[in-house]
């Protein structure tokens, strides 16, 4: 299997902190990759250097071959990678049902000339997206609440239209910066499967960061450990939980 993302020699630096050090992934294409480790490892600011938000100060990123190191963000999902973030990022006065029509319009054709015009190809396209927006609302249990402000949903609700808006773009990675933070056990059970879903469905690429091992074990085919944005393990999740060197970051004995 080729890789949809490859990572080589990747280093961030904020001042005197290097944040990432040297990390290398090949992720291969149709998998359910995790990323932990602990508070402040450099989980989140790996997915930023790959999803365009900081350039790496050193290193190159590949997507389906091709290199989008230093790519603004907005290439970046139009080249066919999104994400979603760990503090939501959500338009809380839009319905829900705009939230993903805004994203989805970032693939759609339509030029302003044909929007102002509403032209008959615009009219119909306009259809197809609500139809499709409302599809990955049920996709994710939101159909609901479609109408509804997007600041009125309990949180796991707006972690699922994160999801929902990131697939919108019709992504062939997806990203996710913890799905489940701030989710209770039956909410995290129902968001496994529907991310195993997601993955089948619509043929994307899962790159995960995920702090309950629950979730990493449940789901994800291969794990990436890093701790003071080094990688201290690699390979299958049963195989990294029992590592020394994970066990010793997790549970905080360094030093001790
Ligand atoms: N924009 C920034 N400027 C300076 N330092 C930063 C910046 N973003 C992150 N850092 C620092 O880089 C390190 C890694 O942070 P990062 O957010 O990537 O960790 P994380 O693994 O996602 O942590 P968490 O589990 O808490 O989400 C931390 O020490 C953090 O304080
Ligand atoms: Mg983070």
């Amino acid at each position: 299997m080729s890789a949809i993302l490859k990572v080589e020699g990747m280093t961030h630096r904020f001042g005197g902190l290097r944040a990432v050090s040297d990390f290398n992934i090949e992720v291969p294409e149709g998998a359910i990759y995790g990323l932990i480790g602990p508070n402040g490892s450099g989980k989140t600011t790996t997915f930023n250097l790959v999803t365009g938000i900081y350039a790496p100060t050193e290193g190159r990123i590949l997507f389906e071959g091709r290199d989008i190191t230093g790519a603004k963000p907005f290439r970046i999902v139009q080249a066919g990678a999104a994400r979603t973030f760990q503090n939501l990022r959500i338009f809380g006065s839009m319905s829900v049902l705009d939230n993903i029509r805004v994203a989805r319009h970032y693939t759609t054709r339509s030029g302003f000339f044909r929007s102002v015009l509403r032209t008959p190809s615009f009219k119909r396209e306009e259809a197809a997206v609500r139809e499709e927006s409302m599809a990955l609302l049920e996709l994710m249990r939101l159909e609901g609440r479609a109408t509804e402000e997007a600041k009125n949903l309990p949180y796991g609700e707006l972690r699922r239209l994160e999801i929902a808006r990131a697939l919108a773009t019709k992504p062939r990675l997806l990203l996710l910066d913890e799905p489940a933070a701030g989710m209770n056990p039956k909410e995290v059970a129902e968001l496994m499967g529907l991310i195993a879903r997601v993955r089948d469905e619509f043929k994307v690429t899962v790159f995960l960061i995920e702090h309950h091992m629950k979730v990493v074990k449940g789901i994800c085919e291969r794990v990436k450990v890093i701790d003071f944005g080094e990688t201290i393990a690699e390979g299958e999740p049963d195989e990294v939980c029992r590592d020394p060197k994970v066990l010793e970051a997790y549970l905080g004995k360094r030093g001790a």
